[in-house]
């Protein structure tokens, strides 16, 4: 398992372990991520994201976390490209995505893992396709086609589950796994893409405290290993804070918080989830471990 990391955004801001290193499959140097001054409504009064800047270098890990409704996801959304803020500026890899050609979008997208809170996996799939299909960006129609009806390469599909404990289900079928195998299967497809970022959005929350530990620290050293940038929302707090260097709270579309672990005070977690109606979180506070004193496989505090 991984340690604790100890760089953050107020630490030492030097390059992240390798940051612009070429991805295994050749999907490019890691990417930066800047978000500025950006807001999303949906239509609606209350905005999902209002006025939110913030930057996101190579190679880095982030973790988001804040209540439900935050944000996260349409932050996610909007870092990756898959919807368009409707004030505000978004550079990836410094380009706009949205100035890009279609064709340079499409390329830029290939670059990008983006995995959805609720993975669409089909139900009658193979698992061992379900898992190659992290390659779709990268494959022609015929060779998307050809892969549907004879696995184009089913070994990296198995190394790829193996990491979490899946070998075995490499032919099952997807409807025949449970919710925290078909969770662990659609983050299988991140091993195989070869992406240059990982967004990740909730990869845990249908996971035990141990499976989630092991599935965060094995996305954690694969985005290291290969220098990519890895995004996360997450509910488990007690992991953000563990595993991540830099972790953002978001509240109401706002950023409360954007900081390394160490300086994330129990006041701050408490702000950040108050419920309006039941008042503070558990009664009155909450306490933080740090460091060493917290034990791996703890069942971490989830909100
Ligand atoms: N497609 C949509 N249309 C209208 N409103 C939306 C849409 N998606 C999200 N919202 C609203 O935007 C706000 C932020 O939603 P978002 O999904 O980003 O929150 P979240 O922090 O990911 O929450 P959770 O932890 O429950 O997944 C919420 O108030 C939500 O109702
Ligand atoms: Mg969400």
């Amino acid at each position: 398992m991984t340690s604790r990391a100890s760089q953050g955004p107020e630490q030492d801001r030097g390059e992240p372990d390798g940051a612009g290193s070429v991805g295994a499959d050749g999907a490019g140097a890691a990417l930066g991520f800047r978000l500025d001054r950006v807001s999303v409504n949906f239509g609606g009064a209350r905005r999902a994201l209002s006025d939110v800047s913030l930057e996101i270098r190579p190679g880095e890990q982030v973790a988001l976390i804040g209540p439900s409704g935050a944000g996260k996801t349409t932050a996610l959304s909007v870092l990756g490209a898959a919807l368009r803020a409707d004030e505000g500026g978004v550079s990836i890899d410094g380009q706009d995505p949205w100035k890009l050609s279609g064709p340079a979008l499409r390329a830029l997208r290939t670059r990008l893992f983006i995995a959805p809170q609720t993975p669409p996996l089909p139900a009658r799939q193979r698992v061992v396709t379900a898992v190659l299909a992290g390659r779709l960006p990268h494959w022609s129609l015929a060779q998307a086609l050809r892969s549907l009806a004879l696995p184009s390469d089913p070994e990296s599909a198995r190394q790829a589950l193996a990491r979490f404990s899946l070998q075995d289900k490499l032919w099952a079928r997807v409807d025949r796994l449970s919710g925290g195998e078909r969770q662990r299967v659609s983050l299988a497809r991140a091993l195989v893409s070869g992406a240059a970022a990982f967004l990740i959005d909730e990869p845990l929350s249908a996971l035990d405290p141990t499976l989630a530990l092991q599935t965060l620290d094995v996305l954690a050293q694969t985005a290291r290993d290969r220098g990519a940038t890895l995004i996360c929302s997450l509910h488990q707090v007690d992991l953000a804070l563990d595993r991540f260097p830099r972790v953002i709270g978001l509240r109401d579309g706002n950023i409360v918080f954007d900081r390394a672990p160490a300086k994330v005070s129990g006041d701050d977690i408490s702000r950040l989830y108050y419920n309006r109606d039941t008042g503070p979180v558990s009664g009155t506070e909450w306490t933080l471990e740090t460091g060493a004193a917290r034990s791996p496989g703890r069942p971490s505090r989830c909100f």
